[in-house]
């Protein structure tokens, strides 16, 4: 049962509608919270500017069934991510699978054939990456199944590609003829956008922090009452103690960590392959900022309850709260920094200079990427590069509505769960940049956060090197730095259940880290006397003695495996040449082809931007040049194994 079916609440989107008053229902479909964030963002947009009654769904919330009774004068929005390869969202697998499904029957009894979804008028936008191969494929095919049901898109549809850096401006180049458009269909008039909240944020001055009540980083109510209890899911996440955490890399100036996490006792379970979520904490010099960019910082610790002005509003923080909580546990306060949302804050600057740069910014998107996004600024930082006055003016819920939830980040799980069922291991490469043009390191949330619990935990004497400070003794002292919340994500990369079966890996840098789980695992079963097939991994990284992590264990596994352990490097930058895990895969064209022949699965994991495309290329003229094929042939070889679930991917940007 889902959320809303367990508390009762109307699954019948129709009903909700009429209930609530609204014309305008924006379902999304988010994995990681940016369509969720996006389908918040038109829903505010839609009302004020348009004066439209729109509220946001969860896709999962509401039944499809009765679809064909969505009313003529009302509207429907599906902003709906692209998962992995071209996967639906977890919250949107049945809408999808009972949209494209064979035998599709609505609650009336109408089937295709009818052209069920007259009535529905829909506006579409997708978001994706074009670096996969199935790129936007779940708003294309929602689109076409829609389309197909007879009902009526106004609008173009959007797509965003999270893969050239471009979805929040292919959002907003999209957006403004879709409103347009939409104007048309439901006879909208524009008008002056006033900021109106969404929630109301009350301060309590007759409560403390340390009240029961107030939630202080924790991510549930059970957890706020010090009584979490399982099952542990996304929605509910296992506060794990840290085992065993290492720095893998010999340099000094980067840092690559293994972490060991302990899900003994938690009911938590997970296979090789699968991925575990972090669920991170904002740097203490970061929430330091935004609290005093916007004035807060002298009530930083005041008690704050956040509520829905409008029933169907969910508040996306536990409340009660305090500022400082709210910003270091819940929100996304270091992520890049969009147009839109600094230009909703020029009717809140402090003098009117400030208020024309805003205006400028928002309207000018080449100024707005040479001063803000090429300078790698988060909100704070970016307020702070137009002045150095507070934003003592910007209510509070502003904040909340425009940025996004703290999302957890996912790792794929480098250890094997044959091996060790009650430890979860995690490699994770330290996000510290400095990006071309930008005058400051850009830090990744969760792996500054992660380097920092491993310091404390070993006791480091420079903990906290880039003075992050991070509040490792945390909410009520229950993340005392060496636990961190988690849950697991089931995937489908997954080792033949043959082990006889030769397998072929290919995973330059932190892409290696499912493949230890892999090799963990059949080294293991090696040393049982079970026939182990051919485990043949390309590894890269820049110089053999710099970052080849796992180097000395990969040996004792070696040992165990004898020949049929193979790993074949690339040095990057030991030569005067790059030299790749793909060339490297050409260089052992024969050993690759034959291996296919034997049924050998193919594992791709890593840097989905370049590597994991450029090896599926190398990969089909491999295979046509073995085979005597012309390319194309190859090519299609490829896409079979990729089809027939051979072919595996593992892949992030
Ligand atoms: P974030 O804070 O999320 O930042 C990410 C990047 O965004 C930064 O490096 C920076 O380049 C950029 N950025 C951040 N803030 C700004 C700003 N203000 N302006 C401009 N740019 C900015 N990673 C691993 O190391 N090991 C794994 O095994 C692994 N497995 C994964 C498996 C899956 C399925 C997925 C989806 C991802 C995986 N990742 C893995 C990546 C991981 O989830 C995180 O994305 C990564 O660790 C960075 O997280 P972070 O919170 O440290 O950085
Ligand atoms: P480089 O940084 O020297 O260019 C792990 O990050 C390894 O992957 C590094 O050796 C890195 O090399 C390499 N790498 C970078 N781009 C790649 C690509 N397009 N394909 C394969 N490997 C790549």
């Amino acid at each position: 049962l889902n959320g809303a079916a367990k508390s009762g609440k109307t699954r019948d989107i129709v009903e909700k509608m009429d209930e609530t008053g609204k014309n305008c229902v924006i379902f999304y479909g988010s994995q990681t919270g940016t369509a969720e964030d996006y389908a918040s963002r038109l829903a505010k947009e839609g009302s004020q500017r348009f004066g439209l009654k729109a509220m946001v769904a969860d896709i999962e919330d509401y039944d499809y069934e009765n679809l064909d009774k969505f009313p003529e004068d009302k509207i429907a929005f599906f902003v709906l991510a692209t998962y992995g390869e071209g996967e639906p969202t977890d919250n949107a697998v049945e809408f999808y699978q009972f949209l494209t499904g064979e035998d599709i029957a609505f609650e009336s009894g109408a089937t295709a054939d009818d052209s069920p979804l007259s009535s529905l008028k829909y506006v579409a936008f997708g978001l994706g990456n074009n670096t996969y191969e199935h790129y936007n494929s779940m708003v294309r095919h929602v689109d076409a199944a829609l389309a197909k049901l007879g009902a009526q898109r106004i609008g173009a549809a959007g797509e965003g590609d999270d893969g050239a850096g471009t979805m929040e401006e292919d959002f907003l180049a999209w957006k403004e003829p879709m409103w347009a458009a939409l104007s048309d269909a439901m006879d909208l008039q524009e008008r002056e956008a006033v900021y109106e909240p969404v929630f109301s944020v009350e301060e309590d001055e007759m409560t403390t922090p340390e009240d029961d009540s107030v939630y202080l980083g924790e991510p549930t109510a059970a957890h706020r009452a010090g009584q979490p209890k399982g099952p542990y899911s996304a929605h509910n996440p296992y506060i794990a103690p840290i085992g065993e955490s290492r720095e893998l890399f010999t340099v000094k100036d980067r840092n690559c960590l293994h972490m060991e996490i302990d899900i003994a006792g938690s009911n938590l379970s997970y296979q090789t392959g699968d991925h575990i979520a972090i669920w991170p904490t904002n740097a203490g010099a970061e929430v330091d900022r935004f609290l005093q960019v916007f004035g807060l910082e002298d009530k930083r610790n005041s008690v704050i309850n956040v509520k829905g002005i409008d029933v169907t509003a969910k508040v996306p923080i536990p409340t009660p709260t305090t500022y400082d909580v709210a910003v270091r546990y819940y929100m996304e306060v270091c992520a890049p920094v969009s147009r839109q949302f600094v230009s909703s804050l020029a009717a809140f600057a402090p003098d009117e200079a400030s208020k024309t740069e805003i205006v400028r910014l928002g309207n000018d998107k080449d100024y707005f990427h040479e001063k803000i996004t090429n300078q790698c600024y988060n909100i704070a930082q970016a307020l702070q590069s137009i002045t150095s006055k507070p934003f003592t003016a910007v209510p509070f819920s502003l904040l909340i509505e425009g940025l996004n939830k703290l999302q957890p980040r996912y790792y794929s799980i480098s250890s094997s769960s044959l091996v060790q069922k009650d430890k979860i291991s995690i490699t994770a490469v330290v996000e510290s940049v400095r990006l071309p043009g930008a005058s400051h390191m850009v830090k990744g949330v969760t792996t500054n956060y992660l380097l920092a619990l491993k310091q404390k935990q070993n006791g480091d004497p420079s903990p906290d090197p880039h003075g992050l400070t991070y509040s490792i003794t945390g909410p009520r002292n229950k993340y005392d730095g060496i636990h961190v919340p988690v849950h697991v994500r089931h995937s489908n990369f997954k080792l033949p259940s043959d082990p006889s079966k030769p397998i072929i890996m290919v995973g330059p840098g932190t892409g290696v880290a499912p493949f230890r789980g892999f090799i963990q695992e059949r080294a293991a079963l090696a040393a049982k006397g079970e026939k182990v097939g051919t485990t043949l991994l390309f590894f890269g990284c820049r110089k053999s003695d710099e970052d080849f992590i796992y180097q000395d264990e990969f040996k004792t596994y070696q040992e165990q495996m004898g020949d049929s352990l193979k790993i074949i490097t690339a040095f990057s930058r030991e030569g005067a040449q790059k030299v790749y895990v793909q060339h490297r895969l050409k260089e052992n064209a024969p050993l690759v082809s034959e291996l296919l022949k034997q049924k050998a699965n193919f594992y791709v994991c890593g840097d989905a931007a370049n590597m994991a495309r450029e090896v599926n290329l190398v990969l089909g003229h491999i295979i046509a040049e073995q085979r005597g094929m012309p390319a194309e042939r190859g090519e299609e070889m490829v896409k079979h194994m990729r089809s027939s679930g051979s072919y595996q991917e593992d892949v992030w940007s």
